[in-house]
């Protein structure tokens, strides 16, 4: 117990067994804790990611179903588990009131600063311990800054109070090899993989999509001309001031994605928008357009004139790493008559100190996005 640290902190990569080993350590804490019915938080971003990150493999580890009741709760050796979703701002306010024994924080970056405070002020019971599982951010981020960077500092009985533990993708040995190579080899580079694979907490720097080769990702008319499109994606980023841009994406039976056209202009109404996307459905077909949803009257007004426009998936470091990973792949591709790419895409920066994107030179590689990252991503109403 002196030796326990009151909060343990895994983190690092993707596909590490951070998740699993927090999941152990937690199981054998509330174990000890037998028959005191003692309450204990489970926070995840929702309830779905709890469920999947977490109480999936905890069913197998105890060899038996957990269902939860309407309160999101569970027993456990004779102790009640609340789970708690922690995304949003006023997640915290579920928290209030409780007296916990210990605490399991999944993905602990994806849940909101508030709420985190809310569950360690929570944890007064004797004995109570804290277990979280994170990947890496922005270097700034509060998990990092208040907790990870203060791992080894002891309470005054002397006991360790933090202590955090780190993961690359290759401490995982129950992981496939092959598997490990292939997630490697997809990765992009920079941060991505220093993140993902090294689970180190940097930001980006340089250029965005830093794989991408003029040598090898620019196809002539003729190389084009040569492969055969299976469908098209059709990406729409609004803009005045700066370029707007419709781009037109090809995708092979291999699964390649081949940017075939952009249309990219400043100053042009909205009618020029519908124009162009007229004249882009009646040459390569009747297929979605995944727009920008800043601009609603805009989409509106495409659906009005029977352009089937679908209301894009924005996560911008998701929707990245999804396009730089094709890049990566060799599975992405771009006309070298699309002027504007070429400009963006030598052009697109981090921000080192934000962590995202400047937002300059994106206006097509946006609209590039839309289409490849909702595509795979696509919003609930048009799974339905
Ligand atoms: N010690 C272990 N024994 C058996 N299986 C393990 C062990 N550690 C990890 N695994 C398995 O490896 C896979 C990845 O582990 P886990 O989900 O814990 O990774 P993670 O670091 O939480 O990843 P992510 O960041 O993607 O959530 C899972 O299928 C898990 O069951
Ligand atoms: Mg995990």
């Amino acid at each position: 117990m002196q030796r326990d640290p009151k909060i343990l902190i895994c983190a690092g990569a993707k596909r590490a067994g951070k998740t699993y080993i927090v999941n152990l350590l937690f199981l054998q804490h509330v174990a000890e804790l037998a028959g005191r019915r003692a309450k204990i938080i489970l926070g995840g971003a929702n309830q779905s990611s709890i469920r999947r990150n977490v109480l999936d493999d905890m069913e197998q580890l105890l060899g038996r179903r957990i269902k939860l009741d309407r309160q999101n709760s569970f027993p456990l050796f004779g102790n009640r588990v609340v789970c708690l979703e922690g995304a949003n701002s006023d997640a915290w306010k579920k928290a209030r009131g409780f007296t916990a024994a210990g605490m399991f924080l999944n993905e602990a970056t994806a849940l909101h600063d508030r709420f985190v405070k809310e569950c360690f002020s929570r944890c007064s019971y004797p004995g109570a311990r804290v277990f979280i599982d994170t990947n890496p951010e922005n270097p700034m981020h509060p998990i990092k800054t208040d907790y990870i960077d203060k791992s080894g500092s002891c309470l005054h009985s002397g006991r360790v109070n933090i202590k955090a533990f780190h993961f690359t993708l290759f401490d995982n040995d129950t992981l496939d090899p092959d598997y490990v190579d292939s997630i490697v080899q997809s990765t992009p580079s920079g941060m991505f993989t220093d993140r993902d694979i090294y689970g180190r907490w940097v930001n980006g720097e340089g250029v965005v999509y830093r794989d991408f080769d003029f040598s090898r990702h620019l196809l002539s008319a003729g190389q084009i001309a040569g492969r055969r499109f299976v469908r098209y994606l059709y990406g729409v980023d609004w803009g005045y001031e700066h370029f707007g841009a419709i781009v037109v994406i090809g995708v092979t039976e291999d699964g390649e994605y081949v940017l075939v056209r952009e249309i990219a202009a400043q100053h042009q109404e909205i009618d020029y928008w519908v124009r162009a996307a007229k004249s882009v459905q009646a040459a390569y077909g009747d297929y979605p357009f995944y727009a920008d949803s800043a601009r609603p009257e805009h989409v509106d007004r495409f659906r009005r004139e029977g352009l089937r426009t679908i209301n894009a998936n924005k996560a911008v470091l998701s929707g990245i790493e999804a396009v730089a990973g094709k890049i990566k792949q060799d599975k992405f591709y771009a006309a070298d008559c699309c002027g504007r790419f070429r400009e963006e895409i030598t052009q697109y920066a981090w921000n080192e100190r934000t962590g995202e994107p400047v937002k300059l030179y994106d206006d097509v590689l946006d609209a590039v996005r839309y289409a490849i990252y909702t595509d795979e991503n696509p919003p609930f109403a048009v799974l339905r």
